[in-house]
Parts: structure tokens; C-alpha cells; sequence
């Protein structure tokens, strides 16, 4: 086999290990684990301790937003700041790994970006910002909720075969 062979066939392998890595990295971080739903959804599809964490993190979010707008009728900035930073990205690293590499990348930049705008709300509220400001921003963010439960639902692993 020549010198020149011999190159081109470690090229090859290399292109093929390079083209391996892009697939695995695009169905881990792109396109995740989904599947069409019924109502035209796309459904992420989690195990079922999976989807209890994650619908266990939104109805945090609904008490987030009970404490927020509580705190906002009574003009209370400080209780604004604690309530939104519960809802705030620290909450996020709580998810392992192996289920953030089934949500989609468009679902993972939605759910970040909730997260940080409730991180955005508590620092803005201890800068200062009024009540009216807050409810701005509260609003903007509940478009995030909304945009997000219109393009995805959840569903679980089968726990019997499918026929
Ligand atoms: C990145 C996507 C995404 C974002 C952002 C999001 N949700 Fe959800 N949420 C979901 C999905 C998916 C479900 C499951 C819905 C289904 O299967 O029909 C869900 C379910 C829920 C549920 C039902 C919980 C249960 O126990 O059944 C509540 C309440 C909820 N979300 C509140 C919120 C609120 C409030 C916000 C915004 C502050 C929010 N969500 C933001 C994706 C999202």
C-alpha cells in the first residue's frame, strides 16, 4: 500500500469518526428525544421519574408567580426579589444530564431563558425597579410560558411494548 493510500484511508477514517460525533452531538443537543402528539404538539419524550421532576419545576413556577404577584400588589420589592429568584436558573442545574439530552435545543433555550428572566426580575427588583416594571416584565416572561406549552407537551416511555 502506498504512502498516499494509506493517508487517504486514515482521512476517510477520520471523516467517518468526525461525521459519528456530529450525529451524536446533533440528537443530543439539537434534536432530542420527541415524537409527534396527538394535538399536533411535539411531545418530549422523558422516563417517567423525568417528567414528574419536570412538571414538579413548572408548578414551581406557578408558585413563583403566586409569591411574585402577591408581593407586587403590595408593592413589597424585596418579597418580589426572593420570589422570582426561586424561579431563577439555580433552579435549572437540578436537571441531569441524560434528561437535558432529550429536550431539543429550541426547548432548552425557552426553559433557560424563563429561568434567567425570573433572574432578571429579582435583580432589577433589589436595583430599585417599580411594581410596574416588574408586571412588564412578568408579562413578557408568562409569553415564554405560553409560546412554550403551544409547541411541546410531554409523554413517557412506553412501559409495554408498542405494537
Ligand atoms: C421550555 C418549555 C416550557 C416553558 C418555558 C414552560 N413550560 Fe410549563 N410545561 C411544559 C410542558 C412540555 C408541560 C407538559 C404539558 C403537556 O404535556 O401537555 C408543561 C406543564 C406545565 C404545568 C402543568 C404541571 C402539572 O403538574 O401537570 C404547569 C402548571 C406549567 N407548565 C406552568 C408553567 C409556567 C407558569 C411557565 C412560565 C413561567 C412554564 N410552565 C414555562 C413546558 C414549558
Amino acid at each position: 500500500m502506498t504512502v498516499a493510500t494509506k493517508n487517504r484511508i486514515h482521512l476517510g477514517i477520520i471523516v467517518a469518526l468526525l461525521l459519528v460525533i456530529a450525529g451524536v452531538a446533533y440528537k443530543f443537543i439539537v434534536a432530542g428525544s420527541t415524537r409527534g402528539n396527538d394535538d399536533g404538539r411535539v411531545a418530549v419524550v422523558l422516563e417517567p421519574g423525568e417528567r414528574a421532576l419536570m412538571l414538579r419545576e413548572m408548578r414551581e413556577f406557578v408558585v413563583a408567580i403566586e409569591r411574585l404577584t402577591d408581593a407586587l400588589a403590595r408593592d413589597d420589592l424585596r418579597a418580589v426579589a426572593v420570589a422570582a429568584r426561586a424561579a431563577g436558573a439555580a433552579k435549572a442545574h437540578d436537571v441531569p444530564v441524560a434528561m437535558l439530552s432529550k429536550l431539543p435545543l429550541e426547548f432548552k433555550t425557552l426553559a433557560f431563558a424563563t429561568h434567567r428572566g425570573f433572574d432578571a426580575m429579582a435583580a432589577r427588583a433589589e436595583a430599585g425597579a417599580t411594581p410596574k416594571e416588574t408586571l412588564v416584565a412578568l408579562s413578557a416572561l408568562l409569553q415564554q410560558c405560553v409560546t412554550c406549552h403551544a409547541r411541546y407537551a410531554l409523554a413517557t416511555v412506553p412501559t409495554v411494548p408498542q405494537r
